[in-house]
């Protein structure tokens, strides 16, 4: 593995109006190196996602600094930053976020629209991102007319179709019963193995948290845990898709 951190964030802190004396992160320093699979764990409102938020460009820090692939976000214009999103990072939501009068190929090739590459090529990696994920015969459906673990994979397609370099997603097990959730945790981890896509994960579950070479864990908007995960997870699969 690669010991280049891609991304940094430097005594971040973060808090917003309505809990103005409480931060909700709390001088936070940490990096991931390029090819890890970090799993971020702690308690419900301990800033897990107020993270992702910060890391992905959809929020910006009090004071410190975020850095990803070494660009100090706050030197980025929006229009740079949102070139950044398009094509460095994917996210995956907890509520799988689709767009429901979208299909499910167009869920997935609207980013790559946006990317402005041409109708073949955005059809050419649309249908590769939908295979990849196990999704085959059901581009013309609508996500309602999906199941949770099919549309989970949908937002993965959609996530990876433009090729980033860092997944970051939040609780994307979270909403689906222990075999589908086995199924996208496999998935995420044969996108870090065989194409170094850095993953950083948020997970409640401790079988999840497996799945990552890393575990960070959140308190307050502190991480007051990094500790490297034994590799493998367990055979036995238990409640994975439950907090
Ligand atoms: N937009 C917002 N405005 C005000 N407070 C917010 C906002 N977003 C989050 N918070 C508060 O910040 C704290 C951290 O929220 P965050 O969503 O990051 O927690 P979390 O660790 O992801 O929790 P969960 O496990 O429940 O998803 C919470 O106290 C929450 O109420
Ligand atoms: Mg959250």
């Amino acid at each position: 593995m690669s010991r280049r951190a891609i991304i940094e964030l430097q005594q971040v802190s973060k808090r917003y109006a309505v809990s103005r004396d409480t931060p909700v992160l709390d001088n936070l320093s940490t990096e991931v190196m390029e090819g890890e699979f970090v799993s971020l764990m702690g308690p419900s409102g301990s800033g897990k996602t107020t993270l992702l938020n910060l890391i992905a460009g959809l929020d910006i820090p009090d004071s410190g600094w975020v850095k990803i692939d070494g660009t100090d976000l706050r030197t980025l214009r929006d229009r740079q930053l949102s070139k950044l999103r398009l094509h460095t990072i994917g996210f995956v939501f907890q509520s799988f976020n689709l767009l429901p009068a979208f299909r499910v190929e167009e869920n997935v090739s609207w980013p790559l629209d946006l990317c402005g590459h041409k109708r073949a090529e955005v059809r050419r990696r649309t249908a590769e991102a939908l295979q990849r994920v196990g999704i085959v015969g059901c581009e013309r459906r609508y996500p309602a007319e999906l199941s949770g673990g099919e549309q989970q994979r949908v937002a993965i397609a959609r996530a990876i179709a433009t090729g980033p370099s860092i997944l970051l997603a939040d609780e994307p097990t979270g909403n689906l019963d222990s075999h589908t959730g086995e199924t996208i945790l496999d998935l995420l981890r044969n996108l870090n193995d065989s194409e170094g896509v850095t993953i950083v994960m948020v997970t409640h579950n401790v079988f999840a948290a497996t799945y990552g070479h890393r575990t960070l864990e959140m308190h307050d908007g502190k991480i007051v845990r990094d500790v490297r995960a034994p590799a493998p997870p367990p055979v036995s699969a238990v409640d994975i898709g439950s907090r």
